[in-house]
């Protein structure tokens, strides 16, 4: 059994434009699925503007918004639901500093990004978030409850 003071929690991350285009879908799901987190959702998604609108909307009077929702609507989006033990704030830590020049080489920004404006990966940064994102991209049947099971069909 988790001990109590475990958080299990679900986050929202989304490969952006970019690394799909680059192909970089499957280094980054396995980056998550090798940290020991769950997938409970997961698809493919050509955002709407205004999908992108709502996603950003704190953001609206930055002065990079309007290029910021452009750029999700540019192309696919891998949109994930995660699940696992403070995996909200793990999963920022994984992505690195939001400017690829700051950001540690063993992140995944830190790794694959150079511009800002082309960071590779959005992940909520705090629960309530969370929980606003995966409302806005799954519906609630598409995110599904499993639990690892017996491996002995796998040979
Ligand atoms: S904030 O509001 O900038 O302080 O917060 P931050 O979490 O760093 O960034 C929020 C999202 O805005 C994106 N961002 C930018 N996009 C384009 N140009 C500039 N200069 C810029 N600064 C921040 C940043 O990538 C975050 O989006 P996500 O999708 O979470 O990466």
């Amino acid at each position: 059994a988790l001990p109590l003071t475990c958080r299990v929690e679900r986050t929202f991350t989304a490969i952006k434009p970019d690394a799909v285009n680059r192909g970089l879908i499957g280094e980054i799901i396995t980056r998550f699925e090798r940290k020991g987190y769950k997938l409970v959702g997961l698809k493919l998604v050509r955002p709407t503007q205004p999908l992108a609108e709502t996603h950003y909307a704190e953001l609206a009077s930055k002065p990079f918004y309007p290029s910021l929702v452009q750029f999700l609507c540019s192309g696919p989006v891998v949109a994930m639901c995660w699940e696992g033990k403070d995996v909200v704030r793990t999963a920022r830590k994984m992505l690195g500093a939001t400017n690829p020049l700051e950001s540690d080489p063993s992140t995944i920004r830190g790794a694959y990004a150079i511009d800002v404006g082309r960071n590779v990966v959005h992940s909520s940064d705090a629960v309530s978030t969370a929980e606003r994102e995966i409302a806005l991209w799954f519906r609630p049947e598409e995110l599904v409850e499993w639990a690892p099971t017996s491996l002995q069909w796998i040979y």
